[in-house]
């Protein structure tokens, strides 16, 4: 089976054949409407599975030069997911996202407004180093959007935080600006439901550009103001 996703503009984004291969059972027992958390085990598998495919991902020069898979870090269970632009070369080297000089001032970021980095879910847009650490092309953003709006829909964050200009246009489409956009709450769609969304400078532009400084520390102040309002516990 084909899923033809499509962004908020209705415009196909890409096919990708039915990730989960779910089988339709038809049995004589009443349906289940009550809605449930998905539990740990669940998100793990289907994590590991999504894992799976994205390393299987034939045809791409990212993969080709890079020396391997960098997925994501943090607390699967974590109700804050924050998302990135790709693996840098530390990242690279170690199969983690966000642990060179971009990471350490994300984990000050989040300390900042008393999240402990462990609390939170991180990855990327694109899950295999860039050569030269290269902005992701937009054929690789739309190629890689789709396993990521997946990756979203399994961890179902209740706040998604979309650092940098690749991450924006993985899912709000290449027209957007950053420095317009940033600081501002946004809806996304995924698989039907719709998450509250914030765009916000990325840290490796933070540490080339320091005096936009003030302006991530506005975003992170609207984070945290309703991080307590949504009543989080983080
Ligand atoms: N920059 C990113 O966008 N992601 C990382 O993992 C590291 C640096």
């Amino acid at each position: 089976m084909e899923i033809d996703y499509k962004n908020q503009n209705n415009n196909s984004i890409g096919v990708l054949n039915d990730l989960f291969e779910i089988d339709y059972i038809f049995e004589n027992e009443p349906i289940k409407r009550t809605f449930e958390e998905p539990n740990f085990k669940d998100k793990q598998f289907s994590l590991e599975k999504l894992k799976n495919i994205i390393s299987e991902v034939s045809n791409c020069d990212l993969k080709k030069n890079a020396s391997k898979i960098v997925f994501s870090d943090g607390d699967p269970q974590s109700p804050i997911m924050i998302v990135g632009e790709g693996p840098g070369q530390k990242e690279d080297e170690l199969g983690k996202p966000f642990v060179g000089d971009a990471g350490v001032l994300l984990n000050k970021m989040l300390e900042a407004i008393n999240i402990k980095r462990p609390n939170v879910y991180i990855t990327n847009v694109v899950n295999y180093r860039p050569p030269n650490n290269r902005k992701p092309e937009p054929s690789e953003i739309n190629k890689y959007s789709v396993f990521l709006r997946e990756h979203i829909n399994i961890i179902d964050p209740k706040i998604l935080i979309l650092m940098g200009s690749t991450a924006m246009e993985a899912l709000f489409g290449q027209t957007l600006k950053i420095s317009k956009e940033r600081g501002k709450w946004k809806e996304i769609i995924v698989n039907q439901k719709t998450y509250q969304t914030i765009l916000t400078f990325h840290p490796a532009y933070l540490l080339r550009q320091p005096d936009q400084k003030k302006y991530s520390w506005n975003d992170l102040k609207m984070i945290r103001k309703r991080i307590d309002e949504l009543k989080i516990s983080i």
